[in-house]
């Protein structure tokens, strides 16, 4: 059964770890669902890791909710958040409802992400939640934010940063956001953070604190490699295991091994067959 705000309120006050894990497409999410999550994000991250591209930036509105609804037929009974991509709620209230609001209604997603802990991101949070969307803060390192932080680097790692973070995560739980996801900061600071919030707190590179734990499902099994970040840790090598399939099918048709006829292909009768071969003959 597809757990609710309820449940997730639940599982943080009885410390039951949240699992959450991101997913672009049907296929991907529907082996997400077999295994248990609780929780997918539609990241803008797609951008990098399904589209190709270098950075979040490119993505659009019409990208995430082809993505989400894709994710939503594959993963029917989770609970799926999909996150607002850059310029889809940067430039005003109004913006910012009308994009959640598609993703409600075009994608069926039970929630939406935004990034940032700015005045005007809260004033977004507010908004959003004024309309009944659940929504997600998302705070540290902030991928939409790269260019002001000099690069994808780790935050809150002075007193005074994680004071920072502290402050803004308090502004968005205030501004009505029902969760709060803190990624790349040291554990002490997501672990500060979940102390002191009363909505559930999900980590990405955040220690082991927090009330769950997000990957992105491309590096966790080894399917991303242009890069991996310090916090992940690899449970599969779908890369590998794909590149010996596509191998071993080049290998096979070059060399006519693929495909078998008497296993892969069809059969017709042997009196077709033969009237077949009349016909054919008859046309020569
Ligand atoms: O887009 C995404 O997948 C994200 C995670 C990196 C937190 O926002």
């Amino acid at each position: 059964m597809k757990k609710s705000i309820i449940n997730f309120r639940e599982m943080a006050e009885k410390k039951e770890k949240i699992v959450y894990i991101t997913g672009y497409d049907y296929l991907t999410a529907k082996y997400e669902e077999r295994a248990g999550v609780d929780m997918i994000l539609v990241g803008d991250s797609l951008g990098m890791v399904t589209l190709g591209y270098e950075t979040t930036f490119p993505v659009t509105m019409d990208d995430m909710i082809a993505h989400s609804s894709a994710v939503r037929r594959g993963a029917p009974n989770t609970f799926i958040v999909g996150d607002m991509p850059y310029m889809s709620y940067q430039i005003s209230n109004e913006e910012a409802v009308f994009n959640a609001g598609r993703f409600t209604k075009e994608s069926l997603v039970d929630a939406i992400k935004l990034e940032g802990g700015t005045d005007s991101v809260c004033q977004r949070i507010k908004a959003i939640s004024d309309v009944g969307i659940l929504v997600m803060g998302h705070i540290g390192l902030t991928p939409q934010f790269a260019a002001q932080m000099g690069g994808y680097k780790a935050q809150g790692k002075s007193a005074g940063a994680a004071m920072e973070l502290l402050r803004q995560a308090l502004a968005i739980e205030a501004a009505g956001a029902s969760f709060i996801l803190v990624e790349g900061v040291p554990a002490v600071v997501g672990k500060a953070i979940t102390e002191r919030l009363n909505i559930p707190v999900l980590g990405i590179g955040a220690g082991s604190f927090t009330d769950g734990q997000l990957l992105i499902y491309a590096d966790m099994v080894g399917y991303y490699d242009d890069f991996t970040p310090k916090f992940v840790k690899k449970y599969a090598n779908v890369g590998a295991e794909l590149l010996k399939g596509f191998t071993a099918f080049c290998d096979e048709v070059r060399n006519g091994a693929f495909p078998d006829d008497g296993v892969h292909t069809y059969v017709i009768a042997d009196e077709e067959a033969a009237e077949l071969e009349k016909l054919l003959a008859e046309i020569k």
